[in-house]
């Protein structure tokens, strides 16, 4: 929970002389909240804050983001010591629990996830509801809400045991819901999970697996995708997280928030960017017509904006987007692809914007989505699916911040206010008379 500080920011209204005492709540790290609830009592108005800028609807204990010192911390630890050394299931452990499992909890940990990986196969029929060209993230989506008439009668929120069991399906069963959404448009029999693969394995596996010959795991593939997740576990109050917590709140059933959650993950302000990225690069071509698209993006009446870059909270570089692009090197020379065009491009598209005063006075950096599609599309993941493959690592955040908010007694439903500006009351007018 937020302490007081003891500091108090007192709000005057010299016409009325009325005050509103605000107390400063802070956390472990991070500028204090101030206290606002009070405010409509004391001097009849209440915050203007669009999108949500400047507003804390929470405190959590899960991920810590410094927006102008590129600090990203999951339960307190750095992003980049655990790109180094731990794993996506490790780290969702640690995004879950709080704390980083010994060998023994994450062996149980891994087999929970292992033990759910299946769907039911009713649940496979639902795919050929969809067309052929379906977005997988609608399918992922839908099928996700569905789950929640599979499991209404046995999901009580306020049951700790309901609520794990909870967690372990779906995070187990995202990837596998993912991977028949991508053989469902190609036309493909469904690939089943292995229990004798890892997290990343099992997902490259239902990806590219036929039934007609032994499925060759590429290890460099399986190493980058699970890195891929653990960038992309958690970030704390994002747009789809927020989404996830407001429609939990109500008290909805989870698979549902989750559903919700999918869904404005698709967004391209949001994590519909890796897939926009890559469109605006091959849109672009070569490195000729980079100014040109620049210009585009400073202008405001084109709607053109340099997917990948900027970010609500990051006013210096998205450490993620750091790593992924030191990643695409690695990666792109494993696998023997490290004349990758669309990576030079990138690289030359960064170098310049970042030397443009546009870019530059307004603080726009790659974010995590600017380099993660290049490493996507060499390990042989389809456009289509880069967005799904973010909503696979970021449901384990999702989660986390769904548990953290159903087990807080002092939860209450999420309901902002609105400034009016419609018409002031007025009589209704027959028709005859309009
Ligand atoms: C993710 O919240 C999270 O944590 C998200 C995420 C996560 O892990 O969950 O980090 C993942 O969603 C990353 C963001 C991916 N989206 C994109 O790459 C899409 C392109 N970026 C933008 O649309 C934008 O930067 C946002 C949506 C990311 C942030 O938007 P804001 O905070 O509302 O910023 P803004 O629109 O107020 O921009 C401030 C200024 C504006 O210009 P002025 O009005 O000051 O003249 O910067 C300009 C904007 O026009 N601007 C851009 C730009 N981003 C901002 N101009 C050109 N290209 C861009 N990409």
């Amino acid at each position: 929970m937020t302490d007081e500080t003891g500091k108090t920011f007192e709000l005057t209204d010299p016409a009325s002389g009325r005050s509103a005492h605000l107390p400063v709540r802070s956390g472990s790290i991070g500028p204090g909240g101030l206290d606002i609830a009070s405010l409509q009592k004391d001097l009849g108005v209440f915050t203007y804050d669009p999108g949500y800028g400047m507003t804390a609807p929470t405190d959590s204990r899960i991920t810590y983001i410094d927006g102008d010192a590129g600090v990203l911390l999951y339960r307190g630890y750095p992003i980049e010591q655990l790109a180094e050394k731990s794993s996506f299931m490790e780290v969702a452990y640690l995004i879950l629990i709080g704390e980083l499992p010994t060998a023994k909890e994450l062996a149980e940990f891994t087999g929970n996830i292992r033990y759910h990986t299946m769907i039911n196969e009713t649940l496979l029929r639902f795919f050929n509801g969809f067309h052929h060209n379906a977005h997988p993230m609608a399918m992922v989506s839908a099928v996700i809400a569905s789950m929640s008439a599979f499991y209404h009668d046995t999901m009580d929120i306020h049951n700790p045991r309901h609520r794990e069991i909870f967690s372990h399906r779906i995070i187990a069963k995202i990837p596998t819901i993912a991977a028949a959404a991508h053989k469902h448009s190609l036309g493909q029999p469904f690939v089943y999970p292995r229990n004798d693969l890892d997290y990343a394995s099992n997902v490259l596996s239902m990806l590219f697996a036929v039934p007609c010959e032994p499925y060759k795991l590429d290890p460099v593939a399986a190493k980058a995708l699970d890195l891929l997740f653990v960038l992309h576990a958690d970030h704390e109050q994002n747009a789809s997280t927020s989404t996830v917590r407001l429609a939990g709140s109500t008290g909805a059933n989870p698979y549902a928030a989750i559903s919700a959650g999918v869904s404005a993950l698709w967004g391209p302000a949001h994590g519909g960017a890796n897939e926009a990225v890559l469109s605006m690069l091959e849109q672009i071509g070569t490195v000729d017509n980079i100014p040109k698209f620049l210009t585009m993006a400073k202008d405001k009446s084109s709607h053109f904006r340099l997917m990948g870059f900027g970010h609500r909270v990051y006013k210096n570089f998205d450490p993620r987007a750091k790593i992924i692009r030191e990643m695409c090197h690695r990666v792109l020379a494993a696998l023997g692809r490290d004349d990758n065009p669309l990576l030079e491009l990138a690289l030359r598209l960064e170098e310049i914007a970042l030397k443009d005063e546009y870019f530059v006075s307004r603080k726009l950096y790659p974010n995590v989505d600017f380099y993660s599609g290049v490493i996507y599309s060499a390990i042989g993941i389809p456009r289509s699916m880069f967005t799904v493959m973010f909503a696979i690592a970021r449901t384990v955040g999702w989660v986390a911040h769904w548990q953290e908010m159903i087990s807080d007694p002092g939860m209450r439903i999420g309901r902002p206010r609105q400034l009016y500006t419609g018409p002031t009351r007025r009589d209704y007018v027959d028709i005859k008379k309009r």
